[in-house]
C-alpha cells in the first residue's frame, strides 16, 4: 500500500452499538465505539485462540471476545481473563497494537504509516460539510483498487457506457490536468463536435484512493475505492448537492441520484469491468491518450511513492 495516507475504511453512521468485523489493506479489523463515542480499532482476531472478535460484543466499552471472555480497551490492552480471575497478571502477548483511526468526514479513516508522519486527513473542502444535502453507498468489487481509481479519473468511457442514462458527446474538449502534492486536478467538456457546448465535468483525487466528480455545478460526487486485499476494493460513493436549501429536495436529490447510480449506471460499468484482470495495473502496459492524462498522472505520481525507501509490501 502507499504508505503514509488516510485511508476511508467505513461510513461513520454504520458505527451503531454492535462491533463492525472489515478486510481493509489486506488486514482483518474490528472496528467499535467506546464509552465516548469514540471509534476504536484493534485486529479482528484474538490473540488467545483465533476466535474472531467482530463476532463478541461490547462491555464497558471495551470489546469482549465469544470465545472465553477476554476483554479488550481500544488501545489493545487486554483488561480481563475471566478463566484466570480477576487478581491474575494478564500475560504481555495478549495485548494488541491498536490501529490508528480517526473519524472525519462521515468516515472512519485508518492511517496507514508511521504515526511520526500522520498527516490531517484529506478531503475536497469545495464540497462542504453538510451531510443533510447528502447520500451515500458502498459495496466491494473483485479488482485491485488502482484500478478502481483509475476508473473514476474516466470520464470519457459516459457516452459509450452510459449513453442511454447520460447521453453525451463522446469528443473531449478544453481539457485540461494537473498535479499538486497529493491532489489530480483534471476538467474538460463532453460534446458531440467539439466546437458547440457539451457537458462540462471535473475529476479530481487526492492519494491514495478518493476521488470528485463533479457533472453540474455545485453537484458532487466523491468517492472512494479503498483497498480490501490484492484483489478487492471497497468502493464507497456520496452524492452531494448545494443547489438548493429546500429542505425536502434537499436530501431527496442526492438520495435519488445515489438510487439511480446503483440501479442504472453503475451496473453498466461493472457488466463492463468484467474484462478487467483483477490485479494492480502496475505491471500492464496500456496506451493512454491526451483524454486519459489524469491516469497518467495518477500512475506516475503511485510509482512514486511507491517506490519509497523501506517499503517492502507495496501493492
Ligand atoms: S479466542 Fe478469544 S478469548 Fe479465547
Ligand atoms: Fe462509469
Amino acid at each position: 500500500m502507499i504508505p503514509n495516507r488516510w485511508y476511508p475504511i467505513l461510513e461513520s453512521q454504520k458505527l451503531k452499538r454492535r462491533p463492525v468485523g472489515l478486510t481493509r489493506l489486506g488486514e482483518r479489523l474490528v472496528v467499535w465505539r467506546d464509552q465516548a463515542g469514540t471509534a476504536q480499532a484493534l485486529p479482528a482476531v484474538c490473540p488467545h485462540r483465533g476466535a474472531d472478535l467482530a463476532t463478541g460484543c461490547i462491555k464497558n466499552g471495551e470489546i469482549t471476545c465469544p470465545y472465553h471472555g477476554f476483554q479488550f480497551k481500544g488501545d489493545g490492552t487486554c483488561t480481563h481473563v475471566p478463566c484466570s480471575g480477576a487478581e491474575s497478571k494478564i500475560p504481555h502477548g495478549l495485548h494488541m497494537q491498536p490501529y490508528r483511526i480517526e473519524e472525519a468526514h462521515g468516515l472512519v479513516w485508518l492511517w496507514w504509516g508511521d504515526a511520526a508522519n500522520e498527516t490531517p486527513v484529506p478531503f475536497f473542502e469545495e464540497v462542504g460539510s453538510d451531510l443533510r444535502c447528502s447520500s451515500e453507498a458502498s459495496y466491494i468489487l473483485p479488482y485491485h483498487y488502482s484500478r478502481m481509481v483509475e476508473t473514476n479519473l474516466d470520464i470519457h468511457h459516459t457516452p459509450f457506457v452510459h449513453g442511454s442514462v447520460i447521453p453525451v458527446g463522446q469528443r473531449v474538449s478544453n481539457f485540461s490536468a494537473r498535479l499538486e502534492g497529493d491532489r489530480i486536478y483534471t476538467q474538460g467538456e463532453l460534446t458531440r463536435d467539439g466546437k458547440t457546448e457539451g457537458m462540462a465535468f471535473r475529476a479530481d483525487m487526492i492519494f491514495p484512493c478518493l476521488g470528485l466528480i463533479e457533472l453540474a455545478t455545485k453537484f458532487w460526487i466523491v468517492v472512494s475505492a479503498t483497498p480490501v486485499d490484492d484483489t478487492h476494493s471497497w468502493m464507497w460513493f456520496r452524492y452531494y448537492q448545494g443547489r438548493t436549501n429546500i429542505p425536502l429536495l434537499r436530501k431527496f436529490i442526492p438520495w435519488f441520484s445515489v438510487l439511480t447510480e446503483l440501479r442504472l449506471v453503475q451496473p453498466q460499468d461493472w457488466r463492463l469491468f468484467e474484462g478487467f484482470e483483477p490485479g494492480s495495473v502496475d505491471d500492464v502496459t496500456y496506451h493512454l491518450v491526451e483524454a486519459d492524462q489524469g491516469i497518467a498522472l495518477y500512475r506516475g505520481r503511485r510509482r512514486q511513492l511507491l517506490s519509497q525507501p523501506n517499503l517492502a509490501e507495496a501493492s
